[in-house]
């Protein structure tokens, strides 16, 4: 076993796992994190996408203790909890960017990366942003929409003076009561920030 601490969706989770367990299963497993879903375990669908320090990675694809001193941020730390969406979830809410959901929190985490590098995307730069991720319902052509809205929405809060939430989970207040609380492994310690494992 080795130990792994980790920062997600703004709380300190302190463990010790298998080397082999993957990122996914930390996630999913380890911290009840189900808002992260597997589609395919071996890197092509895109369904588990997270953000590690700010990048958007495909957590089937990296090892639980590679993220060991990494912030990650899933789909259920975009928004405060009990808060108003985050923008790209507003967006594939309102324009239909969704049919049975199970690609949609890959999609929303690597859209999220995708507009924080490209504010403003053109149908082409949005489908070649999120070419890592399969949909097997929608045909694209709304989530699409949805970014591209997503991105107009984002574009306006920056100009005014409205905050829009981080896509990193960088910045948000760690005093969030993680969505698990109570039904984590005996194994898995979670702390706040700056309280001691
Ligand atoms: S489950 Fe990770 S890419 Fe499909
Ligand atoms: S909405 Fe069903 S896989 Fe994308």
């Amino acid at each position: 076993m080795t130990s792994v601490s980790v920062k997600v969706d703004g709380v300190r989770y302190s463990d010790d796992v298998e080397p082999r367990m993957l990122l996914v299963q930390y996630l999913r497993e380890k911290l009840g994190k189900v808002g992260t879903v597997v589609g395919c375990d071996t890197s092509n669908c895109g369904a588990c996408t997270v953000h590690l320090d700010g990048t958007s990675v495909k957590s089937c694809a990296v090892l639980a203790v590679q993220a060991d001193g990494a912030e990650v941020t899933t789909i259920e730390g975009l928004s405060p909890l009990g808060g108003p969406l985050h923008p790209v979830q507003k967006a594939f809410h309102e324009h239909h960017g969704l049919q049975c959901g199970f690609c949609t929190p890959g999609m929303i985490m690597q859209a999220t990366c995708l507009l924080a590098e490209n504010p403003d995307p053109d149908e082409q730069e949005v489908r070649e942003g999120l070419e890592g991720n399969m949909c097997r319902c929608t045909g694209y052509q709304n989530i699409v929409a949805a970014v591209r809205a997503a991105g107009q929405e984002m574009r306006g809060a920056t100009a005014g003076t409205a905050a829009v939430a981080p896509p990193t989970g960088a910045g948000r207040a760690p005093d969030r009561v993680p969505a698990t609380a109570g039904a984590a492994p005996s194994d898995s310690s979670e702390t706040l920030e700056g309280q001691r494992p």
